[in-house]
């Protein structure tokens, strides 16, 4: 199959590339560039051996898109371009209903234009908000709290009544849970600009000596140890359930939503100890004010996945903390500099 991956040269993108050129499919990027990297797209033709066709440009450029179509005829579509800070999103919010909202809506312009009915779009746990109850199953009633979450469900409705109108249309929105983690190569990774907002970027940038300490943000929440609990999921794994997806499209006709994670929760104390031990180095740590809009703990109930899709995680904390200090290594810079 060909398929169209919008946001390709980013974290999870270009790690989803990888896995659908190993699985046999074509694949056609379409990034701006605005935080993802020509380089990575270089390093996932140098490990797969396959070629990839790099497309520069905005998906709310419907001319361009309309190139793109004409030039490829995809099949499918996997889509991850947008903007995904939670703070920002919140100092910002049009920016975000802008390019996720705005940008989701031209590109499903393009692909009806195109006969293109098939599309896997990035959603994420957040779309839950407060747990009413743990773990999230996909019926767990939606209630974003923040702009980014709000973006995230009004594609989710968009793409439900895209569906409705045409019965060719078939969409699977992945809500993913906390995606960490590189390609065990070493090759391709996360490659945060500035100050990390997440747990384990943070960590393997005091492991290697570019930050002094992570701040853990609360260890008094009643639960556990008393730090915020989360469900890790191996980018690798992630990027192994849009193959799954894209497949089980053949199978399921509408719109689906699935959940994207182990449905293990895993503690910010016990994170940094895996991660110790994946590295052997010792993680300076202090205690920090609660962050703002920060939840205790969730983690998802993943048996839709396996039933849905057949898909379920393989890879542990342990596998999580080992690729992401590798990748660190490798790349101290990130794509900055060559290894
Ligand atoms: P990323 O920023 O690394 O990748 C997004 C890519 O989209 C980048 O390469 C960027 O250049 C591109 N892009 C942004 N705006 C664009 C536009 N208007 N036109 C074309 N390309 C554009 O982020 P990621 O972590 O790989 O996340 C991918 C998707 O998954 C996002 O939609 C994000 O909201 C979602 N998601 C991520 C997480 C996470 O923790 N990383 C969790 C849940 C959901
Ligand atoms: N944490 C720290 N110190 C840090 C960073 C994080 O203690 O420097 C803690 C947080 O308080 C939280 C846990 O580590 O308890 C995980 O935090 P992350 O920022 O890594 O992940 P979140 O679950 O807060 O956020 C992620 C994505 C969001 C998404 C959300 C829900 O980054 O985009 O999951 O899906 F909205």
């Amino acid at each position: 199959m060909k398929v169209l991956v919008t946001g390709g040269a980013g974290y999870i993108g270009s790690h989803t590339v990888v896995e659908l050129l190993q699985a046999g499919h074509d694949v056609v990027v379409v990034d701006s560039l605005v935080n993802g990297h020509a380089e990575a797209i270089e390093r996932v033709q140098d490990l797969t051996g396959r070629p990839v066709d790099l497309e520069v440009g905005d998906i709310r450029d419907r001319p361009f898109l309309d190139r793109v179509f004409a030039a490829h005829t995809p099949s499918a579509v996997v889509h991850f371009a947008g903007l995904k800070a939670v703070g920002e999103s919140v100092e910002n919010p049009l920016a975000y209903y802008d390019v996720s909202v705005g940008g989701s809506r031209v590109l499903l312009e393009a692909m009806d234009a195109a006969g293109c009915h098939k599309i896997i779009f990035s959603s994420s746990a957040t779309v839950y908000g407060e747990p009413q109850y743990l773990p999230y199953d996909e019926q767990h009633p939606t209630n974003p709290v923040n702009p980014y979450g709000r973006t995230k469900m009004m594609v989710e409705q968009i793409l439900g009544d895209w569906c409705a109108a045409d019965p060719a249309c078939r969409a699977i929105s992945l809500r993913y849970f906390n995606p960490v983690g590189a390609h065990p190569s070493g090759r391709i990774g996360e490659d945060p600009q500035g100050i990390p907002n997440n747990l384990m970027p943070y960590i393997a940038q005091v492991a290697v000596g570019q930050r002094p300490a992570l701040q853990i943000f609360e260890d008094d929440y009643e639960a556990r140890d008393g730090t915020g609990e989360r469900d890790y999921v191996h980018v690798v794994d992630l990027a192994k359930a849009h193959v799954a997806a894209i497949e089980a499209l053949e199978k399921h006709a509408g719109h689906q939503v699935v959940n994207v994670g182990r449905g293990q929760g895993v503690t910010v104390l016990e994170l940094v100890a895996a991660f110790e031990q994946a590295s052997d180095t010792d993680i300076a740590r202090l205690i920090a004010p609660r962050r703002a809009g920060d939840l205790p703990s969730f983690y998802a109930n993943a048996s839709q996945a396996k039933a849905l899709v057949g898909w379920q995680a393989e890879l542990g904390i342990a596998e999580m903390c080992r690729d992401t200090w590798n990748w660190q290594c490798r790349n101290p810079a990130g794509f900055g500099a060559s290894q």
